[in-house]
């Protein structure tokens, strides 16, 4: 059979509260234009993020029920551990209460001033860790990883030649460690290779420099491998990841991701020393080592939804739904990141809305286009989430203005993906009266969670849209 369809029944449900478009409109002008400003009841479908937004299993919630909530040494700690241990073969496993906790642990300890921390591309929470422990984050991303209309198989590999290079001319030294982001979020949810993880390895091993993974989404990952690597295709999700955590002197994970659950992650090292400093912040940040920031039941949350999330027909079904948004979208020539990526599909606006100038945001215009078409939320990445502004005030603009619609693992069905399809056509053929916005309001850092925005001119979204 052809049809996608998927991997699961559904035994609990949440209701949507639907809105009307002049309903939105009104919602999204009280929230300035930013839709991280709206309540998620007034959101249709929410495609904010793929982070501790999808739906736990059966399963999942049954061992909910068998967590141990002791604070030194929980039985649900050591299944954790186990589980963790079984596909990373890493002895020093601390649970922490989201992926960022185990970045600022790992910096504090490896990073610091006038160390470098180089990757494919680190997510801004990685670099922000970083750059907070004084160390620089620099992004080595492969040629093709930056060209967004074309398709390559691994458009999440760092670029082995500059990694060599940076390390020659810097010295190694002052490398602090080499992190790969596997998927590559903000390279548009793109795989990195086996062997572009085994050669980056190499390089590090050569210096003496240790060798990290960022593994958020690390089983989507392994699935690209399986499906476009010669040689894996016969080997099982569980086997090429055990294989891509073999070459890593240690990891860092948000659960909110591949470990399916709401809350939760883990920092796990090979090295003694460094697992030796790393648990001692644990304990002051976080909590207990069998614990860490987490409550038993989280642990055995992780635990099985790390199990889960290697299932092939779960992963079929997942890297399947954004091929089929893909294909969708391609029968209309509507511009996006190609191929489509693990988690997400990012759109590209600056060609989408090519009559919007990036000092009026494409992206945020298309952003708050499919709310109002459609009750849509998703997220900017482009010049209001990553511009910066000169001296005079004028936008240094981002390298791209993308629109990212992330899909919560297990949540929508294929209708919900066909509605927003339709609606993403919709807004498409009506481009030409999407209107550029202007920053009313922004804070010093990380602006586009608080920004509030304006449309350019005396357009509405009443005459511009309806
Ligand atoms: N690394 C990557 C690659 C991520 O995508 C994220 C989170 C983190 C680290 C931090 O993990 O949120 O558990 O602290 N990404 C979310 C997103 C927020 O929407 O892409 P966290």
């Amino acid at each position: 059979m052809k049809t996608l369809i998927e991997p699961f029944r559904i035994k609990s449900i949440e209701h949507i509260e639907f809105t009307t478009r002049e309903q939105r409109i009104q919602i999204l002008e009280t929230a300035h234009f930013n839709p991280f400003l709206i309540k998620a009841k007034d959101v249709i479908i929410d495609l904010l993020t793929d982070s501790g937004t999808g739906s736990m299993s059966s399963d999942q919630w049954a061992d909910i029920m068998k967590g141990d909530e002791s604070y030194a040494g929980s039985r649900s700690f050591y299944r954790f551990e186990s589980v963790i241990r079984h596909i990373s073969s890493m002895p020093h496993i601390f649970p922490v209460h989201q992926g960022r906790a185990a970045e600022k642990i790992l910096f504090s300890v490896l990073g610091g001033k006038d160390k470098y921390v180089l990757s494919n591309t680190l997510f801004d929470t990685t670099r922000a860790n970083i750059e907070y422990s004084g160390a620089e984050g620099v992004d080595l991303l492969c040629e093709e990883g930056r060209q967004i209309g074309v398709a390559a198989p691994f458009k999440g590999n760092i670029d082995i030649d500059a990694l060599t290079k940076f390390i020659a001319v810097n010295g190694k030294e002052r490398v602090a460690m080499v992190i790969m982001t596997v998927t590559n979020n903000s390279g548009g949810g793109q795989p990195v290779s086996m062997e572009n993880i085994r050669n980056a390895k190499q390089i590090c091993s050569m210096h003496n420099i240790p060798f990290f993974i960022d593994a958020c989404r690390f089983a989507e990952n392994c699935y690209f491998v399986k499906q476009r690597e010669g040689g894996y295709h016969n080997k099982s999700i569980l086997e090429i990841a055990q294989e891509l955590f073999s070459y890593a002197d240690g990891c860092t994970m948000s659960a909110k991701k591949d470990g399916l659950a709401n809350i939760g992650g883990f920092l796990a090292l090979r090295d003694e020393h460094t697992a030796e400093a790393c648990r001692n912040l644990l304990i002051i940040m976080e909590g207990f080592p069998t614990y860490g920031g987490l409550a038993g039941r989280d642990l055995e949350a992780i635990a099985t939804g790390l199990e889960e999330v290697m299932e092939e027909e779960y992963l079929s079904y997942r890297i399947g739904s954004m091929q089929y948004i893909g294909e969708k979208l391609d029968q209309y020539n509507i511009p996006y990141l190609k191929p489509t990526g693990g988690h997400a599909i990012y759109l590209d606006a600056k060609a989408f809305l090519p009559h919007i100038p990036v000092d009026q945001y494409p992206g945020q215009a298309l952003n708050c286009a499919l709310y109002i078409e459609a009750g849509i939320r998703v997220v900017e990445i482009g010049s209001l989430m990553f511009g910066k502004s000169d001296k005079s005030g004028a936008l240094i603009p981002a390298a791209n203005e993308l629109v990212r619609l992330a899909l919560p693992r297990r949540t929508y069905t294929k209708s919900h993906l066909d509605y927003v399809v339709e609606a993403i056509v919709n807004v498409y053929k009506n481009r030409q009266s999407v209107k550029g916005m202007v920053i009313k309001y922004e804070s010093p850092y990380l602006r586009h969670f608080t920004a509030r925005m304006e449309l350019i001119k005396e357009a509405t979204y009443i005459d511009a849209l309806s």
